[in-house]
């Protein structure tokens, strides 16, 4: 069974979605830990009422970025886990941690990548004038946001969207491609090809966990 470490940063809405997937019977993985950088992430109870082991890292407790990534991949690797899910976990990753994770390490974000990367999203996208918004779930690289795409959702922006209703369309749209995704990768069936993309392949009974990294030249 493909094992999942997730972080989070926050109320864990995506988290939650990973663990109805799980109940429906359309998520074929195991919970090996949810750790959060927040001590105050509403996740961690939701997670912690699961029966799953939660652990809390909390950032400001560490000199700088590399030393509170090398203890937290310290202790993601604890778990031996196949996939890193990042579940607004809201920070920055040093390139140390990205490369370690190279391949089983996946975010989502609220935007049609490669528009509208980083923050404040939901504002962009109206103040741009956009009629299509939405999110997407990448491979994480070291460049924020960047990495090879797996999946997308888009909804329509309407005239009298706000940021919080505009958000909440995307939102639901997100609990149903991050499953969709972690599927995928636990069938086994995401190729990442030599140009960045992913390549989903056809659906195989004997297929294994696995991700398929091009070697570097
Ligand atoms: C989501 O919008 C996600 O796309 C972004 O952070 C938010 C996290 O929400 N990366 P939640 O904690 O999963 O509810």
């Amino acid at each position: 069974m493909t094992r999942l470490v997730i972080l989070i940063s926050g109320r864990g809405s995506n988290m939650e979605a990973l663990f109805h997937a799980v109940d429906a019977g359309a998520l074929p993985v195991e919970f090996a830990a949810v750790i959060s950088n927040r001590t105050n992430a509403a996740g961690l109870a939701t997670a912690a009422a699961r029966g799953i082991t939660t652990a809390v890292f909390d950032h400001t407790a560490f000199p700088d970025r590399a030393a509170f990534d090398t203890a937290l991949m310290a202790e993601i690797d604890r778990y031996a886990p196949d996939l890193v899910v990042l579940a607004g976990f809201m920070r920055v990753l040093t390139d140390a941690f990205v490369t370690h994770y190279a391949g089983r390490l996946i975010n989502i974000h609220p935007a049609l990548l490669p528009a509208f990367p980083g923050l404040h999203t939901h504002e962009r996208a109206l103040a741009a004038g956009v009629k299509l918004h939405g999110c997407t779930v990448h491979f994480v690289t070291p460049e924020v946001d960047v990495g090879p795409i797996v999946i997308q959702a888009a909804v329509p922006v309407l005239d009298d969207d706000t940021p919080e209703t505009l958000a909440a369309r995307v939102l639901a749209q997100e609990h149903q491609i991050y499953p969709q995704a972690i599927r995928w990768f636990a069938e086994g069936r995401l190729q990442i090809t030599p140009t960045g993309g992913v390549r989903l392949q056809p659906n195989r009974p004997s297929a294994v966990a696995s991700c398929v990294v091009p070697a570097l030249d």
